[in-house]
């Protein structure tokens, strides 16, 4: 499907921006910046002035309000240079996403115009070292003390950790509740307490830093906490994660695609057995597959996507876990067969496909294991079962409970 039947002139502007900055600021620095593990300032800086990071920031508060959907194609365009680079850019909306979906008028009018001019970059911390898949268990917590939250405790994972100025941070509010336990507060770098520890030694995505995020006795005023309401944390931050998810499978496309394309330019010129090895048909298969998966990929991807911007609904979460979990899949399936298209020198350090498979492999582990995204969409069909009643003379009668029964089995066997 021609791409203009589904984006608006806004989105292919905007993926257009990001292809130029891919080509002339990404791809030529992307083996140093990951041999080296600095962050791409340069990039970074043309993004901005781009005018990128005011894709996802709507426009009253200075953005393009260009959505989801935009917001994906101008990360996959920077990802098919560099992975990492991808997220570098992503992971702005993903912490920028509480202050959106959350934040109240003031704290948007406070915070989202510096991210959409490129100003001040954003990072999301939720995981702690015992808190991964089960988000809900976070021990970082946030005191009330007069008009201000005292916050403590220590996040892991950081993506952006250092280079970030504002921090959505996730925190116990109400250790005595179960569905109110947490609250998503806003913390700005140079707050006294705040730090930033360990910074990883990473297998992928070396060019953006991901360290610890240390909280000793943070003080920050209430105004600080998004939504202006304590408890909404946990809700926030799967709405955040909904809205983020289709992000990084569109990373994950960027990145299948810019794999594909090493693969095949260089199987059009390895010569083998008197021929291109892109003649071989045991090769063309494996490029085709690559390009199918790829493909399928990216457009349950946009479906995601524009379905979050046609306004959500119940099957958000459904879509954009599909779309996690399948395009990031794909991504490691075809790293990994580009590095076998290219043999010996496919496992070299010395070529940017080894690169490739390298950054692929977090696709799967981050904002939520693909395990988790199986559980997401699992329960959805298993509540969305319901729809499927006039199915029921076809289900033998002796096995039949009703439909409130069976969620309750399933819910008990997830818990
Ligand atoms: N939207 C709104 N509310 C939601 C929701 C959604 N998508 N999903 C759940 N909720 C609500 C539920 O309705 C429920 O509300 P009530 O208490 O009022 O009934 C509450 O949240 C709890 O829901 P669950 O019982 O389903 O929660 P759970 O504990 O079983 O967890 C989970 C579900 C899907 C496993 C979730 O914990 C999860 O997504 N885990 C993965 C965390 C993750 O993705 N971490 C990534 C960190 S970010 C990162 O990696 C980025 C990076 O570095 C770049």
């Amino acid at each position: 499907m021609p791409h203009d039947v589904v984006f608006s002139p806004q989105a292919e502007e905007l993926a257009e921006l990001a292809r130029k900055i891919a080509d002339e600021y990404v791809r030529p620095l992307a083996a140093r910046h990951d041999k080296e593990q600095t962050y791409n300032r340069e990039a970074a800086q043309a993004v901005a002035e781009a005018g990128l990071f005011r894709t996802f920031i709507p426009e009253a508060y200075g953005g393009h309000g260009a959505g989801v959907l935009a917001l994906a194609r101008v990360t996959e365009e920077l990802a098919r240079a560099d992975s990492g680079f991808g997220v570098a850019f992503a992971v702005n909306a993903l912490g920028s996403f509480p202050i959106i979906l959350g934040g109240t008028e003031e704290q948007k009018q406070r915070w989202l115009p510096q991210v959409a001019a490129g100003e001040k970059l954003v990072a999301f911390c939720l995981s702690e070292k015992f808190a991964g898949s089960d988000a809900q268990g976070l021990s970082v917590t946030a005191r009330e003390d007069g008009d201000d939250y005292v916050i403590c405790g220590e996040k892991k994972w950081t993506t952006n950790g250092g280079v970030a100025d504002i921090y959505s941070v996730f925190c116990v509010t109400d250790p005595t509740s179960k569905s109110r336990r947490i609250s998503a507060i806003v913390v700005e770098k140079g707050t006294p307490g705040f730090s930033v520890e360990k910074v990883e030694d990473k297998m992928g995505i070396r060019c953006v830093p991901v360290v610890e995020t240390h909280f000793d006795n943070v003080r920050v005023p209430k105004s600080n906490l998004i939504g202006g309401r304590p408890g909404m944390g946990f809700k926030h931050a799967m709405m955040t994660l909904d809205c983020a998810r289709p992000g990084v499978a569109a990373q994950a496309i960027g990145a299948a695609q810019g794999a594909l394309d090493l693969a095949i330019a260089y199987s059009c010129r390895r010569k083998q057995f008197g021929k291109p090895i892109s003649s071989h048909q045991m090769v063309q298969q494996m490029l085709a597959d690559m390009a199918i998966k790829t493909n399928a990929g990216r457009w349950l991807v946009y479906a995601a996507a524009a379905g979050i911007d046609a306004g959500g609904g119940d099957k958000v979460s459904k879509m954009a876990a599909m779309a996690k979990c399948f395009a990031t899949d794909t991504a490691m399936e075809v790293a990994t067969d580009a590095v076998q298209v290219f043999g010996g020198y496919g496992f070299m350090e010395d070529y940017p496909v080894a690169k490739f498979f390298r950054d692929a492999k977090i696709l799967q582990i981050y904002e939520g294991t693909n395990q988790v995204q199986r559980l997401v969409v699992a329960r959805h069909l298993v509540r969305e079962a319901r729809e499927l009643e006039h199915l029921d003379e076809f289900i033998p009668h002796e096995v039949q409970r009703t439909y409130a029964e069976a969620e309750q089995l399933v819910e008990n066997l997830n818990t």
